[in-house]
Order: structure tokens, then C-alpha cells, then sequence
């Protein structure tokens, strides 16, 4: 018998497969059909105190090997994903990841509080914003004292086990994911997209996205995302580690489950392979099981 079931902070997942933040929105529909195809847990889009209406389009173009996206955090606000988050709640047993983001620790504060009297199962802290209070506009998640403030603050107030997404564009990556755990993140989720990058339209003479420029993500990321896991474990992280960033096939996930995530989210994928990648992607892992003679997800994790 070979066995998708694996367990994440307590909690039983039926595959290790996830819904990364804001690739779908976040509708109760969206979540009813990922997780009918098996997706183990479902991450909502990042929701902020008040609904945000994002960029104007395009918002998102194809690029070779991956996509750009400027998407602006377009969200209906938190109340109405808390809403959806149960009306999913009440017909399904997969758990939900309730994605925030904020641009100080008083904000994420704030949104943590909300999250304790909802039916969400993970509270993940979308990390990515510049700092409004830095006058070069870095991420949030490039300061390792702003990571360990923010995510201190949160673990104050809120009774879910806390998530921190890590970005990708900053210097000293493995720093900074140690500093989160540290601060008492109970899990990491990394990458988020990476870049920023632009893609031009030669006829038109200008650049594609309205934006001008978006994050990247899709295949083209995934060695990226495949080494800062790595590095990550390399440099002492021990609590589990969400992994993505180009995952598209099972091979994809083995390989991140190798690096040494504890589970994989499958993001740009949906796009490539429909919403039931996440069926496909769990056929290949069991594939992989069995052609091993392996026969739990635990017996790939940080093999190399
Ligand atoms: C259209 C789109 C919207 C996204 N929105 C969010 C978001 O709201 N919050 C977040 O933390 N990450 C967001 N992401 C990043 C993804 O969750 C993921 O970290 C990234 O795309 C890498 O995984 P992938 O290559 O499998 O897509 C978004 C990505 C895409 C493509």
C-alpha cells in the first residue's frame, strides 16, 4: 500500500499536495473543485483589512518558461474570505490556509485576531510588501528584525499556528528564514515569485503589463526554489517548510520533497494543467512510490 497521507503541524493532510496564496480567488467554487482533484490543503488569496481592487489589466502575461503577474493583491477584504473560508468549511474536511498581508506588524496584528474566530486551520503572513516605513521600499521579508517583529506580534494574539512566506528577492535568504523561526513561526512557505520582471511588446512599443512589470513564477523559478529550500535545511531549519515555485509535475514535487519541503504547493501548474493537476500530480508521486518501493511521503523527504 503506498501512502499520500501526511501529517502537518497535527494536522492530517490527505496528500501533500497545496493551493499557494492568490493563484485562484477566493471563492468557495475554487476551493470545492482543487480539493475535489486532491489537493491537500488550500491556501486562500492574500486578504487584507479592506477589499482591494489590484492593478488595472493586464495583469498577467505568459513568458517563456513561467508567467509575470501584477495581480495587486485583489482581494474582497477579510470578512468576505472568512465567509467563504466556511461556507467551504461546512461541505469539506481539507484544511484551509488563511493567507494575510499587511504592510507593518500592527496590521498583521490586527488581521491574526480575526483569523482566531475563523474556521481556518493555518494562518500564513504574506511577508512580500516593501516596507512603507523604509525609505528604499524593501520587502518586509528582506529585514530580519521586521520578520521577527512581525511575526512575535502575531504569535502574541493568535491560537492557529502561524506560517511565514518567505520572498525570494532579498540577500540573505537562509537569514532571514532562520530569524522567522526563531521569532516562533510554527512553519515557512517559500517562494513567493520572484523578480520582479518585465515583458515587452515589440509592436505595440511598450511594455505588457499595464503595471509594467510583474513577479515571475512557473518552471523557469523552480531551481530557484529548489535551492533556497535546500539551503534553508542546510543552514539549521528544522520546522516544516512548504515548497514552490515552478512544481508542474510529480517528478517536480518529488524533487522538492527531496530538497526538503514537507509539502509542495502547485501554483502557475493550474494554469498549465487545469485544475486537476493536482489529481495528476498525486498519481506521479504514487508512481514514483511504487517503481522505489517506497511507500510514505516521509520516505523522500530531505533525501539528499
Ligand atoms: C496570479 C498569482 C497571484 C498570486 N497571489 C499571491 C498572493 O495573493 N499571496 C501570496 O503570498 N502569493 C501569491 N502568489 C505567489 C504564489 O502563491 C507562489 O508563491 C508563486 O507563484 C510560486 O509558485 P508557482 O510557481 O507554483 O506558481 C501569486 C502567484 C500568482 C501566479
Amino acid at each position: 500500500m503506498k501512502e499520500l497521507r501526511t501529517d502537518f503541524l497535527g494536522v492530517k493532510l490527505s496528500s501533500p499536495l497545496v493551493l499557494p496564496a492568490g493563484v485562484l480567488d477566493i471563492s468557495f467554487s475554487s476551493y470545492k473543485l482543487v480539493s475535489g482533484y486532491g489537493a491537500g490543503l488550500i491556501t486562500t488569496k492574500s486578504l487584507t483589512k479592506e477589499a482591494r481592487k489590484g492593478h488595472e489589466g493586464p495583469v498577467v502575461t505568459e513568458v517563456e518558461g513561467g508567467m509575470l503577474n501584477c495581480m495587486g493583491l485583489c482581494n474582497p477584504g477579510i470578512f468576505e474570505g472568512l465567509e467563504e473560508i466556511k461556507r467551504f468549511r461546512e461541505i469539506s474536511n481539507v484544511p484551509v490556509n488563511l493567507s494575510i498581508f499587511a504592510t507593518d506588524a500592527e496590521g498583521f496584528t490586527e488581521l491574526a485576531k480575526e483569523a482566531n474566530s475563523s474556521k481556518a486551520d493555518f494562518l500564513e503572513l504574506n511577508l512580500s510588501c516593501p516596507n512603507v516605513s523604509d525609505e528604499f521600499g524593501v520587502p518586509l521579508a528582506a529585514s530580519e528584525k521586521t520578520v521577527a517583529e512581525i511575526i512575535s506580534s502575531v504569535k502574541s494574539v493568535c491560537r492557529l499556528p502561524v506560517i511565514a512566506k518567505l520572498s525570494p528577492n532579498v540577500t540573505s535568504f537562509t537569514r532571514v528564514a532562520l530569524a522567522a523561526a526563531d521569532a516562533g513561526a510554527d512553519a515557512l512557505c517559500m517562494i513567493n515569485t520572484l523578480g520582479p520582471g518585465i515583458d515587452i511588446d515589440i509592436e505595440a512599443g511598450r511594455p505588457v503589463l499595464f503595471n509594467v512589470s510583474g513577479g515571475l513564477s512557473g518552471p523557469c523559478i523552480k531551481p530557484i526554489a529548489l535551492r533556497l529550500v535546500y539551503e534553508s535545511r542546510k543552514a539549521g531549519i528544522t520546522i516544516p517548510i512548504i515548497g514552490m515555485g515552478g512544481i508542474t509535475s510529480g517528478e517536480d514535487a518529488v524533487q522538492m520533497l527531496m530538497a526538503g519541503a514537507d509539502l509542495v504547493g502547485v501554483g502557475t501548474a493550474v494554469y498549465y494543467r487545469g485544475p486537476e493537476v493536482f489529481e495528476k500530480i498525486n498519481d506521479e508521486i504514487l508512481s514514483f512510490l511504487e517503481r522505489k518501493d517506497y511507500h510514505f511521503i516521509s520516505d523522500i523527504k530531505r533525501i539528499i
